[in-house]
């Protein structure tokens, strides 16, 4: 059966902690890995927009010497799924021409049908539910600014309860950190994340909690993190969703009661002026281009992984 990487959750604590270390040496010596997926193809379904996902992917996969095939599912070059065909034929079909698939779509279902129905590796590039690919890059920013070691920090993510925020919730746990989500009482993330989160955490020995204060959610906090106020698929409420969320902007102020060596993360697109101010996407705090670099190299320890190329253990 081919692993993947549907949600966070698909990653054991060990397995975390392998593809981080292979993604720090694929970073440092990527003409290592230069031909370890030769032959391979990989699909890149997209029923989203996106920037850093398509091309961190398309980029990788040529870098390790395979072949990206870039899919969209909209327009008149869409597939087929974009009009009604159902994603479990969809499934069987790409599984017999290339060797993973990628995909960025709304319903998690979709995800998890491709991986039931077809016979090769499916990566979540992002669903409503869920951003993986996102947390795995951002936990390596961590890495690199505060050591390997990172128990008894905090990740406290300011903004909705959205899919970066459940990506962060299952990764906290895996990678020593606690995670405070600051969020509006009418925006919280799901109590099924959370009740999972919570577990592992308990687990873990880290702590995984929510609180509509951000002031008291940033105070003494290594990361501060935010993410757009209005994900794609909701533009239609982004009113309302603009309206609950005014208070949650991350600005000097509010980065000036974390730690004093804390850094502000954004898995961008980044709105200057809603969810953080100019001064602190641009700031000296901020560490915005290199967790969107480092979606490159975890992407590409993934692959390795998932494909083969290198072993878990
Ligand atoms: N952070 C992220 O996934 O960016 P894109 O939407 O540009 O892929
Ligand atoms: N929460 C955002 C993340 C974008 C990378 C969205 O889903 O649009």
């Amino acid at each position: 059966m081919p692993r993947h990487l549907r949600t966070i959750r698909d990653l054991s604590p060990a397995e975390f902690d392998r593809l981080l270390s292979l993604a720090r040496r694929v970073k440092a010596d990527p003409s290592a890995y230069r031909a370890k997926l030769a032959g391979k193809k990989v699909a890149l379904v997209f029923a989203k927009p996106s920037t850093r996902t398509r091309v961190s992917f398309e980029v990788g996969v040529a870098e390790l010497g395979g072949q990206p095939l870039f899919l969209p599912t909209g327009g008149p070059a869409g597939l087929q799924v974009g009009r009604g065909e159902p994603p479990h034929d969809t499934a069987k079909v790409l599984s017999r021409y290339v060797d993973a698939i990628v995909i960025r779509t709304f319903g998690q279902d979709e995800v998890d049908a491709l991986a039931e129905h077809g016979r090769v590796p499916v990566v979540n590039a992002l669903t409503d539910s869920e951003h993986p690919c996102q947390a795995l890059g951002d936990v390596l920013t961590i890495r690199e600014r505060f050591g390997d070691d990172l128990r008894g920090r905090t990740l406290a993510f300011v903004g909705p309860g959205n899919n970066v925020t459940h990506a962060l919730m299952l990764a906290g746990p895996r990678a020593g950190l606690d995670v405070i989500v600051a969020c509006p009482e009418l925006l919280p993330p799901s109590h099924v994340v959370l009740e999972r989160a919570r577990e592992e955490a308990a687990r873990a020995g880290t702590r995984v909690y929510v609180e509509h204060d951000p002031r008291r959610a940033v105070k003494d906090a290594s990361i501060v993190y935010s993410d757009t106020w209005v994900s794609m698929g909701q533009e239609r409420d982004a009113e309302s969703l603009r309206a609950k969320l005014a208070a949650y902007t991350v600005d000097d102020d509010l980065m000036s009661i974390a730690a004093r060596d804390a850094i502000f993360m954004h898995c961008m697109p980044v709105h200057r002026g809603e969810e953080a101010t100019a001064s602190v996407v641009d700031g000296p705090q901020s560490v915005v281009f290199d967790q969107a670099e480092n979606r490159l190299h975890v992407q590409k320890a993934l692959l390795l992984l998932l494909l083969g190329a290198e072993p878990w253990t």
